[in-house]
């Protein structure tokens, strides 16, 4: 059976990893308040365990530098992820080179964002076990793309806008011969992803600090650029794909990420609720905003916010409900922005095979499944095929000549 000092030590680690999103009484508020108040650095792992479903620890004096030895797995466990994995992301921090200043203004207001609530906060990656040839898997998963049309050897990769670095140590360790540059605005995201790259001894991942609009000044090309769930936040979206063609070797891939529209009425719901309550995106209003939804009869749109993941932490919620810049799409908007950047729209990677199915029975003649109109119809008639973003493939050549 769990002791209480396990329990406390599990708990604060599960109140850190939400980011302190639950509800707090004002009676709490004040006893935590003491507690800060009247412990020093000899304080013991019960008290300090209670401490971290509060809050933060690692700037806390009370932390100290805790023993590990005498600890028991789970305790060291939460001194470990609490206050000692932050503390090595404020010095990772401070040594990520950068590009140079963030000029934009939409850029400036979503780096600030993204300091205060680096996104996501994920604590376990898919385990590659068997890192693929990059020309092999793109030759299996899109069959027109020619022998001569994929690259050979090493591969160079550029995740932009890799935030806290899931999607580059997925990249960095999913293809033979990897090597990773992953860029962000937010030091504090990069610093996150380049703790989780560290621990894990990846030696073939740089992280920068950039905005995308200044990635021209980066004095290379890529085989591959993924850009997930980030050119949606920026003020023009098309100049910022533009600059990332133009990091493309000539035979590159792109790999995009975008809000579908359609998918996304709870969200727009959700801020229309949080706007009419004058509900901001503060840690306090957002904890208010939950505590309102929870009341919200299940019929209503914005009840479904409290289905989704991001729900339950802060910067889930911030990213979700709260961002301070996004716009969605639909397939016939992509369309026309992949048309635009005279780029080659080359298939979804579909949420489930069921989709896969479903819109070959209505598409017969659409072998590849490229047709953004006839995805148009389809998404009308199923609007929550891309919950999780419009995620695709792209490229510059023409496959089919
Ligand atoms: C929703 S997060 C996605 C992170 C990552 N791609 C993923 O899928 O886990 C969006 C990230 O894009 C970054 N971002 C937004 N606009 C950017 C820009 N103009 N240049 C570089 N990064 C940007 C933000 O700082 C944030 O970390």
């Amino acid at each position: 059976m769990l002791g209480k000092a396990d329990f406390l030590s599990a708990l604060a680690c599960q109140c850190f990893n939400t980011e302190y999103i639950y509800a707090v009484t004002p009676g709490e508020s004040d006893a935590v308040e003491r507690l800060v108040r009247d412990t020093g650095p000899d304080t013991d792992i019960v008290t300090l365990s209670i401490l971290g479903c509060y809050r933060h620890l690692h700037d806390l004096p009370a932390a100290g530098t805790p023993e590990l030895s005498g600890l028991s797995l789970l305790q060291g466990r939460m001194v470990e992820r609490l206050i000692n994995e932050p503390r090595r992301e404020t010095e990772i921090a401070r040594q990520i080179r950068s590009l140079g200043e963030v000029q934009d203004a939409t850029s400036q207001a979503i780096q600030a964002q993204y300091e205060v609530f680096p996104y996501p906060r994920w604590t376990s990656a898919e385990a590659v076990t068997r890192p693929l040839r990059f020309g092999k898997y793109i030759r299996q998963r899109f069959p027109l793309v020619r022998e001569k049309q994929v690259p050979k050897g090493p591969i160079r990769i550029l995740v932009a806008g890799c935030g806290t670095g899931k999607q580059a140590i997925e990249v960095a360790t999913s293809y033979k011969g990897a090597v990773v540059t992953a860029v962000d605005l937010s030091r504090a995201s990069l610093a996150y992803a380049k703790a989780r790259s560290d621990e894990r001894g990846l030696d073939n991942i740089s992280f920068l600090q950039a905005d995308i609009l200044g990635l021209g000044d980066l004095d290379q090309q890529f085989d591959l650029i993924e850009c997930m769930g980030v050119l949606h936040h920026m003020a023009d979206p098309q100049q910022g794909l533009s600059v990332l063609k133009g990091l493309l070797k000539p035979n590159g891939f792109l790999r995009l990420a975008l809000y579908s529209r359609r998918a996304r009425s709870e969200v727009e719901a959700a801020s229309a609720f949080a706007k009419d309550l004058e509900i901001d995106g503060s840690p306090s209003s957002m904890r208010d905003f939950r505590q309102k939804v929870y009341q919200v009869p299940p019929d209503q749109a914005v009840s479904k916010v409290v289905e989704t993941r991001d729900f339950f932490s802060m910067s889930g919620l911030h990213d979700y409900v709260f961002n301070v810049h996004e716009q969605a799409y639909t397939p016939l908007q992509l369309k026309s922005f992949l048309g635009q950047a005279q780029l080659e729209f080359l298939g979804f990677d579909l949420p489930t095979m069921d989709v896969d199915i479903d819109y070959r029975k209505v598409n017969p003649a659409d072998r590849f499944l490229t047709d953004l109109e006839a995805w148009e119809h389809f998404e009308a008639d199923h609007p929550d095929t891309f919950a999780a973003m419009f995620q695709f493939w792209c490229r510059t050549e023409p496959t089919r000549l």
